[in-house]
């Protein structure tokens, strides 16, 4: 099980391996072509970047070097707690 928290209000419960996109979109989070090439879905990982999966070929296209965003529609959580903002 891993632990979501998006902008200290809503907190999630998720199986390992599990996208973030739905709790994320849940939380109010917009999305548009979920595919990881608009940027709508840009979040801020406050902590555990650790216990997200590896960054898409996507995300490296679209966010380059940043190591404190990552594409919602794009990542799955490991395990652990990952706190988001946005
Ligand atoms: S919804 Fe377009 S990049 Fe995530």
């Amino acid at each position: 099980m891993a632990t979501l928290n998006i902008n200290d209000d809503e907190t999630f419960e998720l199986d390992s391996e599990t996208p973030i996109k739905d709790s994320c979109e849940e939380a109010g989070i917009p999305f548009g072509c979920e595919e990881g090439v608009c940027g709508t879905c840009i979040v801020e990982v406050e902590e555990g970047m650790e216990n997200l999966s590896e960054f898409t070929e996507e995300e490296f296209d679209f966010l380059g070097e940043l190591d404190c965003e990552r594409l919602a529609c794009q990542c799955k959580i490991l395990k652990g707690e990952v706190k988001l903002r946005y």
